[in-house]
């Protein structure tokens, strides 16, 4: 094959496996979920580097045939879960890590209970700007109205992937958030409240506002009572799709987490202009997000790029993962300024610091 197209240091043989591997991605991805659920990586791990058998295989779990065992230890082979030595099959670094690191099992539970089916309507929500996907769970406008009712295990998976990446990142931004120590926080899209117990277990004396869907509120709620912090939480419903919604005001610190990306830009400059209208010359707001351009790690820009995929085809049709010039554009269309460098403060995330400019 002639080199007609931009060198990207495959070989042509590897270029089309790689290709291959597109061809055939969800088919491996369904076996991967099944070795998962039927616990024969887990099985191989067990036998280390003696690895399993078909014949093994079948005689220790028990709903398996040979034939399915056999289905599933040779497609395991072909995804790189296992190496093959004579008739066992050895459980590789990859293999390892689909049984065992949480980042992993957040984001293949995520991507089997909450996207797989949805995922086929990607083509018809990029022509209707809606998430076409998500009729796969009844009538809904956005992922977000429809979180209360989603059956399970689609709502445990999509909030063990939603606080996998933003909990993560809580220790290590709170320093500097309490630098100096805010009396006020308001929280746009607090979801379960995880940030608001973070502050109240860092510091004593903050009080904290909680803005969010009515559905999300009613277990942020519940999830206070149940920490104590009730006294120190205060939460109004709103929809942030509504322009005419001003947001409280008097806060030392407004805290926008894992939160814009759920908008269009357009949402993105309103929404931060209503922030400024509620700011004082005083007031920090902060931007927690993943962008994709900031990743110093190939495979976290992947997961990144897919993200985004995600929300065109199920979460709202209509925003992305961004790059970190789009947020910095939509921040001056706002009338805001980027205080200092934005800082990168782990599991791929990056805090901008925004505030008034001085008149
Ligand atoms: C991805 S979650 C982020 C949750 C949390 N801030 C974190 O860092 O884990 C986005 C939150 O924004 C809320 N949200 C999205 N669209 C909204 C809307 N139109 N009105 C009110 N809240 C909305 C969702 O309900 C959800 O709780």
């Amino acid at each position: 094959m002639s080199r007609r197209f931009e060198d990207d240091g495959k070989s042509v043989e590897e270029a089309r496996f790689a290709a291959q591997r597109l061809a055939f991605g969800p088919l491996m991805f369904q076996a991967t979920r099944a070795l998962q659920r039927f616990g024969v990586l887990g099985l191989a791990k067990n036998r280390g580097r003696s690895g399993v058998s078909a014949v093994e295989v079948e005689a220790a779990i028990e709903p398996l045939s040979l034939y399915a065992s056999r289905q599933l230890l040779e497609a395991g082979l072909a995804a790189e879960l296992f190496v093959l030595r004579g008739e066992q099959f050895v459980l590789t670094t990859v293999g390892y890590l689909l049984l065992t690191d949480p980042m992993t099992r957040a984001n293949t539970d995520f991507v089997a209970d909450v996207c797989y089916e949805g995922m086929a309507k990607l083509g018809d929500s990029l022509l209707s700007g809606k998430p076409e996907g998500l009729s796969v769970f009844g009538e809904h406008r956005t992922v977000y109205d429809a979180l209360v009712d989603l059956p399970e295990p689609v709502r445990q998976s999509w909030f063990a992937f939603d606080h996998f990446y933003s909990s993560g990142v809580f220790a290590a931004a709170l320093p500097i958030v309490f630098d100096p120590k805010p009396k006020t926080i308001l929280e746009l899209g607090g979801n379960t409240g995880k940030w608001e117990r973070a502050c109240c277990e860092y510091d004593a004396d903050v009080q904290l506002t909680m803005l969010d869907l009515p559905g999300q509120l009613q277990t942020a709620e519940e999830n206070f009572r149940t920490w104590g912090i009730a006294d120190r939480v205060t939460s109004h419903p709103v929809d942030f799709l509504d322009p005419s919604v001003p947001f409280p005001e008097g806060h030392d610190v407004l805290w926008l987490s894992q939160f814009l990306d759920c908008f269009a830009e357009p949402v993105i400059v309103n929404i931060l202009e209503r922030c400024g209208q509620a700011m004082g010359p005083e007031s920090r707001l902060y931007i927690l997000e993943a962008y994709w351009d900031q990743q110093e790690h190939t495979a976290a820009q992947f997961c990144i790029i897919n993200l985004s995929l995600y929300f065109a085809a199920l979460a709202n049709g209509t925003s992305k993962m961004m790059h970190s010039d789009r947020m910095r554009d939509c921040i001056r269309q706002a009338g805001l300024e980027l205080v200092g460098e934005p800082t990168s403060i782990g599991m791929s995330h990056t805090l901008m610091r925004v505030r008034v400019p001085a008149s």
